[in-house]
């Protein structure tokens, strides 16, 4: 594939491209959100009725994360190999709250749903890098309130971060390119439309299963991210030869 060297890429991903370093997704057999309603954990209606078990939820994503066993896999490693050998722009926007690309290499991410390794305190506001667990005795370390901290992420109903930044990179991009999301979500399932809006973009849909959303893309790779994503850099990176 040709794209012109200074042209510019947005890949946003979703809970596949994290599969294969061992974190579960959210919808389908095995998923999160499996025997369970995304409404009763994801949203400040969940946390307001009930704090101990959504805080238990994400402790849990939490404490996965530090099992070193759970690493960035090929497709995190290739997108930040791409970020530093393109010589145009590439932006990572990813609804995943793990840190993975930032683990991988990746400086230019975006993570529209926030990040599960930080907290914010509901009274005074502060927001910090958090590792630990959380629940409703733990106090607040800027201002000490209690029942106070959440983890920084988006629930639904709630808006998404870094939206301005992120339709002025899909409005101005060559290659947008989705990989391991299920299109069930919005406003992310709705980016290939506005790209759609871009004479010149191409579009590109990597799934191990085709999308709810993969009649608008250009052109779909079946397949799982770990190969399909490397593959995809490794054309990229050739033609600029
Ligand atoms: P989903 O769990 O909805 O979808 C994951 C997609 O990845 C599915 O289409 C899988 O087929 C695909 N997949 C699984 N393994 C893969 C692999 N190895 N390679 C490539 N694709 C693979 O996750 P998301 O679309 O990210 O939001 O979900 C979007 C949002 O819904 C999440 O950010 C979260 C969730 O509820 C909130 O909690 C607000």
């Amino acid at each position: 594939m040709l794209l012109p060297p200074t042209g510019s890429i947005v890949m946003l991903t979703g809970a596949g491209i994290s599969a294969e370093s061992g974190l579960a997704t959210f919808r389908g057999a095995g998923g999160l959100w499996e025997g369970r309603r995304a409404e009763d954990v994801a949203t400040p209606e969940a946390f307001a009725r009930d704090p101990g078990m959504v805080h238990r939820f994400y402790n849990q994503r939490r404490r996965q994360l530090h099992d070193p066993a759970i690493r960035p896999n090929a497709a995190h490693l290739a997108l930040a190999r791409l970020e530093a050998d393109w010589p145009g722009s590439v932006l990572v926007v990813t609804q995943n709250v793990d840190d993975l690309h930032e683990r991988a290499g990746s400086r230019a991410v975006l993570h529209m749903h926030g990040q599960i390794r930080r907290m914010r305190c509901t009274a005074c506001l502060e927001e910090r890098l958090w590792l630990g667990d959380l629940d409703t005795l733990t106090p607040c370390p800027a201002c000490g309130a209690t029942a106070s901290l959440r983890p920084a992420i988006v629930w639904f109903g709630e808006m998404p971060l870094e939206m301005e930044r992120i339709m002025a990179a899909l409005q101005s991009c060559d290659l947008f390119v989705a990989v391991g999301t299920s299109g069930h979500v919005y406003p992310a399932a709705g980016f290939v439309e506005v790209v759609r809006d871009v004479d010149r973009a191409h579009t590109i849909e990597v799934n191990l299963e085709p999308s709810a959303v993969r009649s608008a893309f250009a052109e779909c790779r079946v397949g799982p991210a770990g190969s399909v994503v490397p593959t995809l850099v490794d054309e990229l990176l050739a033609g600029l030869r």
